[in-house]
């Protein structure tokens, strides 16, 4: 009989632990184990992306990580991204811009953009699509994800530079 290991896993804040196999991989442990079917199984060769979570503040293909190895990790998962009465800046540029057809790919190439996003809230067309070399879409073109990328950053830094206003002595905002 194959020994089980303990993992424990924060997942979009919440911890969480479970008995696996040394040999299963961390998009089943969070779809089969933690039922968070929003990270998407796509391809059988890593080369799709559909399964994008962010470990520990990094963007990674969940099926080339083992769970045991993500054991202490803190995930964040498409899930754990915005609410459908909140959503994330990624979220609402993906859907004002039309970033979507069949939706497939977005949960995971809104994560790889996640990640982009926390190195780089200024990027370039190039740098949008450099990230997004390693998640693929099979359906849009990338026109519109790249213009809804490029709204999400454009609403990160917005609000980010209106928390940084400071109200003058006296007066308000
Ligand atoms: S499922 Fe395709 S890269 Fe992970
Ligand atoms: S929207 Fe269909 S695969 Fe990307």
């Amino acid at each position: 009989m194959t020994k089980k290991w303990n993992v424990e896993v924060k997942v979009n804040g919440r911890v969480k632990r479970a008995e696996v196999e040394p040999r299963l991989l961390l998009v089943h442990l969070l779809r089969d184990e933690f039922n968070l079917t929003g990270t998407h199984i796509g391809c059988d060769t890593s080369q799709c992306g559909a399964c994008t979570v962010m470990m520990d503040g990094k963007a990674v293909k969940s099926c080339t990580v083992l769970a045991v190895q993500a054991d202490g990790a803190e995930i964040q998962t498409v899930e754990g991204l915005g609410t459908v009465d909140q959503l994330h800046p990624i979220q609402a540029g993906f859907w004002e811009k039309h970033g979507l057809q069949c939706g497939f790919c977005t949960p995971g190439i809104m994560m790889a953009v996640n990640g982009l996003l926390q190195d780089n809230l200024n990027p370039s067309e190039a740098e949008i699509r450099d990230a997004l070399d390693g998640v693929i879409c099979r359906c849009t073109g990338y026109q519109f994800i790249v213009k809804a990328v490029q709204q999400a950053a454009e609403t990160i830094r917005n609000s980010q530079q209106q928390s940084q206003v400071v109200p003058a002595e006296g007066g308000s905002v």
